[in-house]
């Protein structure tokens, strides 16, 4: 009897990645063998991290994770879950409104890979409110967004956001 591994593809921005997202990422860890976390390159919108800069931050979020690995697309998702042997897009789910724009792209990616699924996981309450655009905007404001991100990334987030700020909370 032949053996699949079962493979899980979790697709974003991550500009950059955020408790939010580690938590997610985390939690489907357990329930897939492989988690691929997939940093989009998207064409239609300007990161205020480069590419390498989010790939490298996903991968010191999740460098716990032995099950985690991080890569790097620009494309359709779909060809990448296909040529990756994944069967699983795994999404986080926030307020009420992420529901209607995962809701058609999971029916995209449906139509256009039947066999994937998307797997929605709820996000944690003390997650509900968290974004990458949020950690950007309260970070460049100087606030304190030291609970919103994986301490393993916090300082660089800082420097490249709010630079007068490097040094607060013992992190650099
Ligand atoms: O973190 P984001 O920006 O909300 O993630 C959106 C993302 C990157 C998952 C989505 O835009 C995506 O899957 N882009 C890849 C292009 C694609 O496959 N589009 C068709 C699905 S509608």
């Amino acid at each position: 009897m032949s053996q699949t591994v079962s493979i899980a593809v979790c697709p974003g921005s991550f500009d950059p990645i955020t408790n939010g997202h580690l938590d997610i990422i985390r939690r489907a860890s357990k329930l897939f063998e492989q988690v691929i976390v997939l940093v989009i390159i998207n064409v239609d919108k300007t990161p205020t991290f480069t590419d390498n800069e989010r790939v490298e931050m996903a991968q010191k979020a999740v460098a716990g994770l032995p099950n985690v690995t991080v890569d790097c697309f620009n494309g359709l998702l779909v060809d990448y879950v296909r040529k990756a042997g994944a069967t699983a897009i795994i999404k986080g789910l926030r307020m009420v409104t992420d529901f209607e724009y995962e809701f058609q792209m999971a029916l995209v990616n449906k139509k256009l890979l039947p066999y994937a699924e998307t797997v929605f996981l709820t996000a944690n309450n003390e997650h509900q409110y968290l974004s990458s655009s949020v950690v950007r905007q309260v970070a460049r404001f100087g606030g304190d967004v030291s609970g919103f991100l994986p301490k393993e990334i916090y300082g660089q987030v800082i420097a490249r956001l709010c630079p007068e700020r490097q040094g607060a909370n013992g992190l650099q």
